[in-house]
């Protein structure tokens, strides 16, 4: 994760190529419900900023000044699942209601197309930053427009990475899990 970007503004059409290759990301019964809401402008990504910073934990007038150039909301929309699941090949599966899903494979969708859009923007050369959105997310839901009942899985920021961008975050206080520990051959 990149968290520190500088103010090069990215190009539309890099934004476009990264986001057509995350649309195409598997999904299952190729339901396609990921939508993807971009903020791209300096005023609305002041106004995400806005409605999202949690008057607890504010973030500090630098971390506003070198934010990601790029913001995109990864929606999951559970509604074309419960159709395409009511078709005669897949309504044996009773997975007509939401509640009866055991993953909820809008959201496991949803972060496939997140996980392609950061390694696209790796090969665009940019920085990619996934991150929870704590407080205000249904402001800024309310605020753009997103249909009610539709909900991100996170928030993707993207730019060019500041020259002064070092790692910080979780991975450079805690161990990486070794392999063999992780990976159960055969058996658990
Ligand atoms: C579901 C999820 C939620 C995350 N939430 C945040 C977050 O809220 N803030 C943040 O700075 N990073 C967040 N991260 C990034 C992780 O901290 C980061 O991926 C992890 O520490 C490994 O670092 P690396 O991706 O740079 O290798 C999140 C990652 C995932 C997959």
């Amino acid at each position: 994760m990149v968290r520190r970007f500088d103010r090069r503004p990215v190009p539309a059409e890099v934004v476009g190529r990264i986001l057509d290759l995350a649309r195409r990301s598997p999904t299952a019964g190729f339901a396609q419900g990921v939508d993807f809401l971009v903020l791209d402008t300096p005023a609305t990504i002041d106004t995400f900023w806005q409605l999202t910073s949690d008057p607890q934990f504010p973030p500090g007038p630098d971390e506003l000044a070198n934010g990601p150039t790029v913001i995109v909301l990864p929606i999951a929309d559970h509604r074309p699942y419960l159709a395409r699941y009511s078709e005669p090949d897949k309504a044996a599966f009773g997975l007509q209601h939401a509640d009866a899903w055991p993953v909820k494979f809008w959201e496991v969708d949803a972060s496939m197309a997140a996980m392609t859009a950061l390694l696209a923007a790796v090969d665009a050369e940019l920085g990619g930053w996934f991150f929870g959105m704590s407080h205000g997310e249904a402001d800024v839901l309310a605020h753009f427009g997103v249909p009610d009942g539709l909900r991100p899985i996170g928030v993707i920021g993207l730019g060019y990475r500041a020259d002064d961008e070092t790692p910080i975050g979780s991975a450079t206080t805690r161990r990486r899990r070794p392999f063999a520990e992780q990976v159960h051959r055969n058996g658990w």
